[in-house]
């Protein structure tokens, strides 16, 4: 296969992690196909000449659309604010460039959908950013649960919790900004959890939820919009997404559970995490302790019996291609390039991706449902694939 030139588009956050992760891939796993940091694209041109240089890229503009449709570019990788992503990806799918987009798709379900439809019709690979899902610990538990050790699922305690938006003087970000967001805490790290669930349980058939914003007005950004949260101005702007998101679901499997998302929980830094107990053990993960599975096996010595702490290594997924040791330390950019690894060798095999533009219209309609029954109060149905 020749050599892929990727364009880059967004050069903050996750513009950074995808620069790393598309540097390192190939020396971790040999990368499936070869590929070029060609141009990297910001609105603030500054930012985009110094991220060329600093990322690695041979080029850099402001305009990704008179990037995206390039003949010389067979990736676009969208690490923009989520107003952006529809418009990005639908012009790359239809200019017939495979796309890795970050999450949340996209600001509505419609938007989700002309994405999925575009890319369908060209036929390009598509992955969505959900990245917690390749952690090899979270890897270890589908692997777990796919070999029937923990029985039949009964239950999923899922929660992501930030303590970034507890302090009412933290400024107003675009993440605050039904505009250039969507959704607020739900949208940002409550799809996380959902595409966890769906990995990991199943389809979701029904939600009920609670739905809250606690700091309706924040201070304007002094500085710049993007970015980290930099410096506050006197003036105060009105947030208009929720806070938090409390979620009973009922899996279409039979399956019960619940979602708890705030980015309001003092001392919670980024607690992405699960419990599934299941008719013959139980599996517990925490992002913060990324490396350990928790797992209690109900044919487990009596005597020896309860939870106890796999250490990501060598033996489990992905973990034989990084650090020969277990307990050793994967981290965040192991994890994105785990991540960029699947997307190319899915171009390489001319596979789907997972998770792609489907599943990301499932989580965008799941997300929907959450909202809907924050404000109706009652139990919201799941639109299901393919109806
Ligand atoms: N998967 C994850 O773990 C994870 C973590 C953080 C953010 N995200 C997602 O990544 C995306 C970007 O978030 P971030 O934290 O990197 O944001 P950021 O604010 O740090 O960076 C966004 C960058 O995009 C640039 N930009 C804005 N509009 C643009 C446009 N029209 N064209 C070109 N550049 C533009 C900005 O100048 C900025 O440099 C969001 O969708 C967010 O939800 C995912």
């Amino acid at each position: 296969m020749k050599k892929l030139n990727v364009a880059l588009v967004g050069t903050g956050f996750m513009g950074k992690a995808h620069s790393i992760a598309t540097a390192v891939v190939p020396i971790l796993f040999g990368s499936p196909v070869e590929i070029e940091r060609k141009v990297v694209v910001d609105i603030d041109e500054e930012l985009a000449r110094n991220a060329s240089a600093q990322y690695g890229f041979t080029e850099y503009a402001t305009d990704w659309r008179e990037v995206v449709s390039r003949p010389d570019i067979d990736i676009v990788d969208i690490c923009t604010p989520n107003d952006t992503h529809a418009p990005i990806a639908i012009a790359a799918a239809k200019a017939g460039k495979h796309v890795i987009c970050e999450k949340p798709m996209a600001m509505t379900v419609a938007d989700a959908e002309a994405m999925y439809a575009a890319a369908k019709e060209t036929g390009v690979v598509t992955m969505l950013s959900y990245n917690y899902r390749h952690t090899p610990a979270l890897q270890m538990a589908k692997r777990l649960i796919d070999e029937g050790r923990i029985g039949k699922i009964l239950t999923f305690r899922g929660y992501y919790l930030q303590d970034w938006g507890a302090d009412p003087s933290t400024p107003l970000s675009w993440r605050f900004n039904k505009e250039k967001a969507g959704s607020g805490t739900l949208g940002d790290i409550g799809t996380h959890v959902i595409d966890a669930a769906r990995l990991l349980v199943g389809e979701f058939e029904s939600v009920n939820s609670i739905v809250k914003t606690f700091i309706p007005e924040r201070p304007l950004p002094a500085g710049r919009f993007f970015g980290p949260a930099g410096q506050a101005s006197s003036e105060k702007g009105k947030v208009d997404v929720d806070d938090m998101a409390m979620t009973m679901i009922k899996f279409a499997n039979g399956v019960c559970g619940t979602i708890e998302v705030t980015r309001n929980a003092w001392g919670h830094h980024n607690q992405l995490g699960f419990e599934i107990h299941g008719s013959r053990g139980s599996i517990a993960f925490d992002y913060q302790r990324l490396n350990e599975l928790r797992v209690a096996f109900a044919d487990d010595p009596q005597d020896a019996f309860g939870f106890r702490t796999i250490y990501s290594g060598p033996h489990q997924p992905f973990g034989d291609k990084l650090w020969p040791v277990a307990g050793m330390g994967q981290g965040y950019i192991d994890i994105k390039s785990i991540e960029w690894y699947n997307f190319l060798k899915a171009i390489a095999e001319n596979k789907p991706a997972s998770p792609n533009f489907a599943d990301g219209v499932q989580i965008e309609r799941i997300a929907d449902a959450i909202l809907v029954s924050g404000h109706s109060g009652v139990w919201e149905n799941i639109q299901q694939a393919g109806r």
